[in-house]
């Protein structure tokens, strides 16, 4: 056991599209593939047994920085201790742990904020232990934090948080089965998010939960596609099969801008676009990341003017690296 650890996670897009809750990819800055961001860093230390109550007995929340104080230092209502707690429950149920997170991404964006968290989570607890742990068990006790956020067991933000990459998420039954897929060389994501909010779990509880039979269809077709495409590098296919007949007809009109941004990376030569995750980030696929700057700066301007809010741009390429612990011994952490 190490005196602590910190681990970085990074933020990421779910859904691509047609795979609602089965499919993500991290994302990295372009200019950048160290772990400055976008995503989150969590710093844990050996806690003191000190018969702490409360939900996540055993773990505490000393520090948060980056989230304007937005964040709860509650552990009950924290992802990263929920997670953690998890962890230690199951794996170590005589470790207590003190917890410092690092926001280095914004909240309630669609980029996986709380998925971030609760893996960076998982992996500095399982670094300072010196567990150990296989991915799919990491991947299960970060899921209770994620459940806690969004109000469903979802992995298409945590799976690719963890592996990195562009994951689809089988099943979360019996265990969490997680699929790596290939990326063809040069896709690039493009990026825009405005400094609007939407709240995942408020989000998913308006979609339809009797899904038509013959949207389904419509749905699975486009997924498989869009695996088959990855595989066979074929953009004219991944173009065809990035629509979402499931949660973009309803989330779509909700997030304000969001029809213009499409347009507006539709126009600048984007493969395809949807909303990230539940939004109001928009996310698109683009062949190159000179096509990619110019979609992002498109979307974003479009999203400026239709909101009259500040809008952040990223061009992500892909694959983007997964959770690693930065840093582990007597001094991270710094204290
Ligand atoms: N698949 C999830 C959703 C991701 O779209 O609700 C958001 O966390």
């Amino acid at each position: 056991m190490t005196g602590s650890a910190r681990a970085f996670a990074p933020a990421s897009v779910s859904n691509i599209a047609c795979g609602f809750d089965i499919l993500g990819f991290a994302l990295q800055s372009e200019a950048d593939d160290s772990p400055g961001g976008p995503g989150d860093v969590v710093t844990a230390t050996q806690g003191v047994r000190d018969g702490r109550a409360g939900p996540c007995g055993p773990v505490r929340i000393t520090a948060i920085a980056g989230d304007d104080g937005r964040l709860p230092l509650q552990t009950g209502r924290n992802t990263a201790a929920v997670a953690a707690a998890a962890l230690l429950e199951a794996e170590a149920p005589d470790a207590s742990v003190d917890l410092e997170i690092e926001k280095r991404m914004p909240l309630e964006s669609g980029l996986g904020s709380s998925a971030a968290s609760a893996v960076a989570a998982v992996v500095a607890v399982d670094a300072l232990l010196g567990l150990d742990l296989p991915p799919a068990t990491l991947l299960r006790h970060a899921l209770a934090g994620e459940i806690l956020a969004s109000g469903g067991a979802h992995a298409d933000n945590l799976a690719p948080a963890l592996f990195g990459g562009l994951v689809l998420v089988r099943s979360l039954e019996p265990e969490p089965d997680v699929v790596e897929l290939p990326v063809p060389e040069g896709l690039t994501c493009a990026l825009a998010r405005p400094h609007t909010h939407v709240n995942t779990r408020e989000s998913r509880s308006t979609l339809d939960r009797d899904l038509p039979l013959e949207r389904a269809v419509t749905q699975w077709g486009n997924a498989a596609a869009l695996v088959a495409s990855l595989y066979r590098n074929d953009l004219e296919l991944l173009s065809r099969s990035l629509v979402d007949v499931v949660a973009e007809p309803v989330r779509g009109p909700n997030v304000p801008g969001f029809y213009d941004a499409k347009q507006a990376a539709t126009e600048a030569g984007a493969l395809g676009c949807s909303l990230s995750g539940s939004g109001p980030a928009v996310f698109a696929l683009c062949d190159g990341r000179d096509r990619a700057r110019e979609v992002a700066a498109a979307m974003a301007a479009a999203l400026e003017h239709a909101l009259g809010v500040d809008c952040d741009r990223l061009v992500s390429p892909l694959p983007a690296p997964g959770a690693r612990v930065i840093e582990a011994g007597r001094d991270a952490g710094g204290g």
